[in-house]
């Protein structure tokens, strides 16, 4: 072909792919800072400490576990498109987005999660904020990487109800995707869209929602003011040993991402959740859960993995209620030792409450794309969820 003619067609495709109002973005998110081989490197306060969470005792300057990061700025861009777009669902219904949603904390508003047909699945959406950090995804910890995660939504057939193959003809239909991939992945040789492509995009997406500067984290690095006087009383009591919350939700994370039994009740007429007895086989964590992060805990009503508390106060009403006084008298858990009646005044559960609304950060939310590589509306799936509150 012809230099000029060769250029032509490049343009062409470029105008193409503008017009669908896509082409992926080169520079880092906040936050991030572009490394010499074009990768994007978390940058915080944090990195600045050196006492590793689990090894310290969780004190407000502890260091961040390791965590995800050296995707590229058009990887992290592409699975922005991916994570937005129903093309994923088998039927075009279901984005991530309808049960994460940037508004809602990245969860959905919901007590439980609805997948097809508004079907009920029985457990909470949790936050995405910082799962860049976690080692273990799920409320039952049964994913060990954010790529073996996705799968389990988009080929459920009560959730996204695609198939691998399904998934890729969809995409490599696109040449919109087509052409988007093929920024993300400069160094493959086939023009097709494999599925680890797909994985590693959602993944560089989901590892960039970083939340690390809220008022809290002002404070840990040394400014007093950011927080106030009822704020550093409710994080004394939840540094306390007799509430001991900081002992499962360990800062800076706000979670030590151990599996812990606490005898949070399920809804009325549900059965118990055996949470994650299945996952291990160990009948001493049945109805034991991650121990979720508290960042950003203000956006995410309703609590728990059975959405059963409305309100962090009725949340703040459980822990005090006694060790166990949720747990139904057949149901024999094994509740974790940390888990006791700490007696705490009325006054010390509004300090807590208080304190948990100094977690949020929610700066780095990112922009929902106005228009997606398949043409759908990113917002549709959105927001028939939110007419269902
Ligand atoms: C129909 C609602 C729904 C859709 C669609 C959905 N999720 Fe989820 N997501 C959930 C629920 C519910 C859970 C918790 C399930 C469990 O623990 O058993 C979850 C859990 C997760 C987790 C684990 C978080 C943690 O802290 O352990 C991640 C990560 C996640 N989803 C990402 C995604 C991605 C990526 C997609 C799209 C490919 C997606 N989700 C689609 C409802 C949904
Ligand atoms: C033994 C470990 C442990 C201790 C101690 C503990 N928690 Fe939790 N926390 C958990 C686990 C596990 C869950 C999830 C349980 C579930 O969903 O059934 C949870 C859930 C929560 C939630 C709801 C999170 C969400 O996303 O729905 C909040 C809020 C919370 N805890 C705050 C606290 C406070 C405040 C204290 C101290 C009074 C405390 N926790 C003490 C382990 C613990």
């Amino acid at each position: 072909m012809p230099r000029c003619l060769l250029y032509l067609s490049l343009f062409a495709v470029g105008l193409s792919v503008q017009a669908q109002g896509a082409t992926l973005r080169t520079d880092c998110p906040p936050s991030f800072e572009k490394t010499a081989s074009g990768q994007c490197a978390l940058r915080t306060f944090y990195e600045f400490y050196d006492s590793v969470q689990g090894a310290g005792l969780g004190g407000t300057q502890t260091a961040l576990p390791d965590h995800r990061d050296g995707f590229t700025p058009q990887q992290i861009d592409l699975g922005r498109y991916l994570f937005f777009d129903p093309l994923l669902s088998g039927d075009g219904s279901l984005s991530c987005a309808t049960c994460h949603q940037p508004a809602l904390g990245f969860s959905d508003g919901l007590p439980r999660a609805l997948g097809r047909d508004k079907r009920d699945l029985g457990r909470a959406a949790p936050s995405l904020w910082n799962t860049a950090f976690l080692s273990h995804f799920f409320w039952d910890a049964r994913a060990q990487s954010l790529e073996e995660q996705a799968q389990g939504p988009l080929y459920s057939e009560r959730e996204m109800n695609n198939t691998p193959a399904g998934l890729l003809a969809a995409l490599n239909t696109e040449e919109a995707y087509r052409a988007l991939f093929r920024e993300a992945y400069p160094d493959r040789r086939s023009d097709k869209i494999v599925l680890e492509e797909v994985y590693t995009a959602l993944a560089a997406f989901q590892a960039s929602l970083i939340s690390l500067n809220s008022r809290y984290d002002q404070y840990a690095h040394g400014y007093h003011d950011a927080l106030s006087e009822h704020e550093i009383e409710g994080l004394n009591i939840f540094r306390s040993f007799v509430a001991r919350c900081a002992e499962c939700h360990t800062p800076p994370l706000f979670t030590n991402q151990q599996v812990a039994v606490i005898g949070a009740p399920e809804p009325e007429g549900y059965p118990v959740d055996i949470g994650a007895e299945r996952t291990y086989n160990a009948p001493r964590l049945r109805g034991g859960f991650k121990v979720p992060t508290l960042r950003n805990i203000a956006s995410t009503a309703p609590y728990m993995h059975s959405g059963r508390f409305n309100d962090l106060l009725s949340v703040m009403e459980f822990y005090n209620g006694g060790r166990g006084h949720a747990v139904p008298e057949e149901v024999d858990l094994h509740l974790h030792w940390h888990i006791s009646s700490p007696n705490l005044s009325t006054d010390e559960l509004a300090r807590l409450v208080d304190f948990l609304g100094a977690l949020t950060d929610e700066s780095l939310t990112p922009d929902i794309p106005p228009r997606l590589p398949s043409g759908l509306d990113p917002f549709a799936a959105m927001h028939e969820r939110k007419q269902q509150q």
